[in-house]
């Protein structure tokens, strides 16, 4: 990550930026299919909230937190505006907790990953290091942070439980911390989540409200810990942090089980139909004379294509209205999951680009 002139790191880019998107290429918004974020297309239909929860100072909505226990499965849980918050609080509390310098402490991140997390730690002046595999426990030194994004954002790697609950039993002996990013996680069936683990003093899984229920406005997510780290996340957070109307939502979400089964199941068949789709554009050959440098992989919220011509595409379709994410590296694209209206103008659109 290269640092501004303070040190700190750059405003990243991370898709959803539509409004500059349009005004570079000169179409009007009315204009584009945006599948730039890995946010569900179709959201959680938001209930009639009555008036004195838009007129009252928020207060902790207890019946909000219950439908989290219950959906999560653990008691360990706190509501946060977005898993966002959680990120960029995490090495104050590390800081607050350990009596060492942040410089002699390696905080171990995926390579390919949603990057908040590598800003967060590295401007707080902490040793970053990048894995492509997880780390083993030789390379591990004592107090050794492990962030993992499962599935990784937007590669779509999946780790699973038994892999992570390993590496927690590593950090343990080290006085570490593992922190496990779930954001994606709810489309994972059977899950892999660790979220259960949490009454572990070394283990944070952070979850987020955004994506799986198509609600990212309203900020909210959760960070599940052992219940002395919530007290003292909650002792770093300012008051009113969350809305009420965002709460009263995400209670009404949380409950519904019907609802939820019925966007697993909507999501999952809207990203097989999509990655069917990017399949037939890119790697047309049934015979496996694909490049082999392109693929395709991802999750039940988005698909990614590494392309060598990733920059070229992403400006082509920019051109054509289309907007979906550049990968950080510049070697992939990542498509979000179009609804049964949004695929057919992508449809349109890639197979212009299969006739150019
Ligand atoms: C992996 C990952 N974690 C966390 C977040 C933050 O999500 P939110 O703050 O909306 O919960 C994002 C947002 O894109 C993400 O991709």
């Amino acid at each position: 990550m290269d640092n501004q002139a303070d040190g700190s790191s750059p405003l990243l880019v991370h898709g959803g930026q539509l409004n500059e998107v349009a005004q570079r290429y000169q179409i009007p918004l009315e204009k584009w299919l945006d599948l730039s974020t890995g946010i569900s297309p179709i959201n959680y239909p938001i209930p009639a909230i009555p008036e004195n929860i838009w007129q009252q100072l928020p207060q902790p909505n207890q019946a909000m937190l219950s439908a989290a226990k219950n959906y999560y499965g653990t008691q360990n849980i706190s509501v946060t505006s977005g898993s966002q918050a959680v990120i960029a609080r995490l090495p104050a509390l590390y800081l607050n907790h350990i009596n060492q310098p942040a410089n002699g402490i390696e905080v171990w991140l995926p390579e390919v990953g949603y990057k908040e997390h590598e800003r967060a730690w590295h401007d707080a002046g902490f040793t970053i290091k990048n894995y492509q595999h997880l780390p083993t426990c030789e390379v591990l030194s004592r107090y050794a942070i492990v962030v993992v994004i499962n599935p990784n954002n937007p590669t779509g790697e999946l780790q699973q439980q038994q892999t992570l609950t390993t590496l927690l039993t590593t950090l343990e002996s080290l006085s570490g911390w593992l922190i496990v990013d779930e954001a994606f996680m709810d489309v994972i069936t059977p899950s892999q989540s660790l979220i259960h683990l949490t009454a572990n003093k070394h283990l944070f899984v952070l979850r987020s409200i955004g994506k799986f229920f198509g609600l990212a406005g309203i900020r909210i997510g959760f960070v599940s810990a052992h219940p002395s780290w919530i007290n003292k996340l909650q002792q770093l957070s300012s008051p009113w942090e969350v809305n009420g109307p965002a709460q009263f939502i995400t209670e009404q979400a949380l409950k519904n089980k019907v609802w939820q089964v019925a966007q697993q199941q909507q999501l999952i068949a809207l990203s097989i139909r999509l990655e069917a789709l990017l399949a037939k554009t890119f790697l047309p050959n049934q015979d496996k004379s694909n490049d082999p440098s392109i693929t395709i992989s991802g999750c039940g919220l988005f698909k990614t294509l590494v392309h060598p011509q990733a920059t070229e595409l992403y400006q082509k379709f920019c051109c054509q209205g289309l907007y979906v994410r550049l990968c950080d590296e510049k070697n992939a694209l990542r498509f979000g999951i179009p609804d049964q209206e949004q695929y057919q103008i992508l449809a349109k659109s890639l197979a212009e680009h299969s006739h150019s």
